[in-house]
């Protein structure tokens, strides 16, 4: 029998080289498909997205590496060889004779009792390894609210209705990434194994589940940054790079009253409502009804997910007017803006309309993803008497960098070398099967004697807009 699993675990084993082989590929140099390669949750999925369509692909590399898998995911414990071969199989493709045998061996390793160092327990199906998990998270989170009472932070246990990210990570890149809404009754599906939505709920954010394959998928909360990456859009959205840059431009403050077009997907909308806080507010102006609808949706969404989050309301202090900035005057009589953000066609024909209403010395910041769209903007300044001036144009570009102890081909710690033997061929290999993580995690070296790889990462985001700053003055 074991002659016949080693035969259907090679077999299985092929395949998924293969498959790996072809989601490798699939990545391309720049940002829009990395993190997100090979994992299908086809609009059938009952994932609980509730959005339609999956959500877009978020810009960036495969997000910087959490530490080797033994630290996020704790522990690992030493399997026996039935174990490991038929752990590398689909659960669900073991034979009641293989269950048996693990059962077997179950007891006979409890008969033996615990073993110093190293837990025996994890011979179980996922399903049950899920359950030790889920157990562990309880407990952490149990902890976690006691120590925030004493705190006097509540943090709240992640419930159904909220937007939730699941993350799986495996050889420092992130292989799966997706946010969802965590429904009663849903599923979140992936090519590494399915967990129930009512697995989490209950949990604290940044636990870790095993899926249906026994794989470790984080799921955690998104940040606002992240929301707007992964909400569904109409049109593109101001990039949170950019849009950072902007409210920086445009010195946007709390109390600030700040006008904004086109409202889009409604993603520098959310960025301004939380940089003007409570006392101030926001005009987001929209001339197509989808669109201006899409970004109310996305606002309503952030917003009801925060109040389940934290118990208490976003700010309602975006007004989203559907409507054509350029003959605008008539919504913008007797308003005054600190501010001015424009993301839109030819921003240039909108500036007569929006000009009076800026406060004098304050700045209007233009997103333009083009520079042919700057130049017709600085044309159309140039033959008009707008007292604008143009202070600077800017991209913002942002490198991300792969950085993380040097590994020997057997998985374990490179060491650092006296001067002497400088010259001597070094052994480094970043290792790239799980096995070698598990190796590396468990043998510590000493602080500072292992060297660092450390370059700009293979998959970095490309352009996405230029910024120019306008800024009014008295002639
Ligand atoms: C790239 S999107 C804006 C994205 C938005 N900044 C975000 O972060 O989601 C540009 C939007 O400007 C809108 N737009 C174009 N011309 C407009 C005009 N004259 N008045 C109002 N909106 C306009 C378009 O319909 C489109 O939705």
């Amino acid at each position: 029998m074991t002659q016949r699993l080693a035969r259907v675990c090679t077999t299985y084993l092929r395949q998924q080289r293969q498959s790996i082989k072809h989601a490798d590929n699939r990545l391309t140099p720049t940002v829009w498909t990395c993190g997100l390669k090979g994992f299908g949750t086809s609009p059938k999925s009952s994932d609980g997205d509730g959005d339609g369509p999956e959500a877009p692909a978020p810009p960036g590399p495969a997000f910087s590496d959490l530490s080797r898998g033994s630290s996020l995911f704790g522990r690992r414990r030493s399997l026996s060889p039935l174990e490991r071969v038929s752990q590398l199989l689909p659960q669900d493709s073991l034979s009641k004779e293989v269950w048996e045998l693990r059962e077997a061996e179950t007891e006979e390793q409890s008969q033996k009792g615990p073993v110093t160092g190293e837990d025996h327990s994890d011979v179980q199906s996922p399903r049950d390894v899920g359950d030790v998990d889920a157990q562990d998270a309880l407990i952490q989170g149990e902890e976690t609210q006691e120590q925030s009472r004493r705190t006097g932070a509540m943090e709240r246990m992640m419930c159904f209705g909220e937007a939730l990210l699941a993350e799986y990570r495996r050889n420092r890149r992130l292989q799966f990434r997706k946010m969802f809404q965590l429904q009663e009754g849903m599923k979140l599906q992936s090519n590494w194994g399915v967990i129930p939505h009512q697995d989490i709920a209950g949990r604290p954010a940044g636990t870790v589940l095993r899926t249906s394959l026994g794989l470790p998928m984080l799921l955690r909360r998104p940040s606002l940054e992240e929301f707007t990456l992964f909400m569904r859009r109409g049109p593109a959205i101001a990039y949170p790079k950019d849009a950072s840059a902007m409210l920086m431009m445009m010195d946007v403050s709390e109390g600030d009253s700040v006008l904004e077009s086109g409202s889009g997907s409604g993603a520098m909308s959310l960025f301004l409502s939380r940089a003007v806080g409570s006392r101030g507010s926001v005009l987001s102006v929209e001339v197509r009804e989808d669109h201006h609808k899409r970004s109310v949706l996305n606002y309503q969404r952030w917003r009801s997910t925060w109040k389940l989050r934290r118990g208490e309301d976003w700010l309602d202090n975006v007004h989203f007017h559907h409507g054509d900035l350029i003959n605008s005057a008539p919504l913008l009589a007797g308003q005054s803006f600190n501010s001015v953000a424009l993301d839109m066609v030819s921003p240039h024909l909108a500036l007569p309309a929006v000009v009076p209403h800026l406060h004098n010395g304050a700045i209007c910041a233009v997103y333009l993803a083009n520079v042919t769209q700057i130049i017709d903007l600085l044309e159309g300044l140039r033959c008009s008497s707008l007292p604008l001036v143009c202070e600077r144009i800017i991209e913002v570009q942002y490198r991300d960098w792969l950085l993380g102890p040097s590994l020997k081909k057997d998985g374990t710690f490179n060491q650092r070398r006296p001067m002497s033997e400088e010259n001597v061929d070094s052994e480094e290999d970043v290792s790239t099967d799980e096995e070698k993580e598990e190796l590396t995690s468990s043998k510590q070296a000493p602080f500072g004697s292992v060297p660092y790889i450390a370059r700009p990462h293979p998959e970095q985001l490309g352009h996405t807009a230029f910024l120019v700053k306008l800024r009014k003055i008295l002639k």
